[in-house]
């Protein structure tokens, strides 16, 4: 090679990694002026936020203020008045057809909804299945994952959360603590990019809430995934997230760091509401 074919390779590795560093990478959820109304009552107004790939987010505010809704409606399971998401630059309740926007159908939600797992307050486990049942049947039915593999992949997640010994058991055997854990590696078994959690803790009795927030903690720093959880454990989210939302009225009210929002929140509403928790009894 040349000595000025060698330098123009170089300098255009050196622009590429330049790009690299300061192009930051595109949202992997977009939420654009999301309405949603149940009658006359507006749950979202206008909510609009992006969530990078990889990005712990936690969502805090009053209960009402549309938290729960506006993960029911990433999970496709609520339907929405107004607005767009995209998942992964794909429209998640929509489809492109001749260029057209139109209503996706239901193999489309199918299909996004794969990327996406939730975990809610009270865990659902089939009762009359077992631990390891649980979270490898999902894969075995829905990706005709041979049941030896998807057992073995069940088993390691089983690991993951601390509830290996427990495979043979039954929901039944199991505390609250242990349920919700079980819960966290069914959902982790289909492999979405986004985990949602709403108020996985708040049916637990106090002294099974750390068990279950440990096990956060460890996928939220040992994996890559991008999390949203609703909490009103003030003290984890401090921890656990990269940025806090606040909500209130369908809206965000005040959104940053957790440092910011949790020791020097700007916004009167957020003041209020978190000296109210705090007066409740919840630390930050
Ligand atoms: N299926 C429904 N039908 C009618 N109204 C609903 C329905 N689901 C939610 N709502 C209303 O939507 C609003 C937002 O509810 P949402 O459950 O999202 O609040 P939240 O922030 O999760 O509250 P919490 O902290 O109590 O869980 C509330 O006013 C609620 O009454
Ligand atoms: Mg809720």
């Amino acid at each position: 090679m040349s000595d000025l074919k060698q330098e123009t390779k170089q300098s255009a590795a050196k622009v590429a990694a330049t790009m690299k560093d300061n192009d930051s990478p595109p949202p992997l959820i977009e939420v654009k002026e999301i309405t949603k109304k149940y009658g006359t009552n507006v749950v979202l107004d206008q909510l609009s936020f992006d969530v990078s790939p990889g990005e712990k987010i936690a969502l805090i505010g009053p209960s009402g203020s549309g938290k729960t809704t506006i993960l029911r409606i990433l999970m496709t399971l609520e339907t929405l008045n107004g607005g767009r998401i995209n998942i992964d630059g794909r429209p998640l309740w929509h489809k492109e057809v001749g260029g057209r926007l139109v209503e996706a159908d239901e193999a489309h939600l199918h299909e996004m909804r794969a990327k996406i797992g939730m975990v809610f307050q009270h865990f659902n486990l089939f009762p009359h299945k077992t631990v390891l049942e649980n979270v490898s049947l999902a894969p075995i039915l829905t990706k005709n994952i041979p049941r030896a593999e998807a057992e073995q992949s069940a088993m390691e997640l089983l690991e993951t959360v601390g509830m290996a010994e427990k495979a043979g058991q039954k929901p039944s055997q199991l505390s609250g603590g242990q349920k919700q854990r079980v819960a966290i590696a069914r959902a982790l078994a289909l492999k979405p990019k986004i985990m949602l959690f709403d108020e996985v803790t708040s049916a637990l009795d106090p002294e099974l809430v750390e068990e279950v927030l440990n096990v956060l903690r460890k996928l939220g720093e040992e994996t890559d995934m991008t999390m949203l959880l609703v909490t009103h454990e003030m003290g984890f989210a401090h921890d656990f997230a990269d940025r806090v939302l606040f909500f209130d009225g369908g809206k965000i009210v005040e959104q940053g760091p957790p440092d910011q929002i949790f020791t020097n929140p700007q916004e009167e509403r957020t003041q209020s509401f978190l000296k109210k928790i705090v007066g409740a009894g919840r630390t930050i």
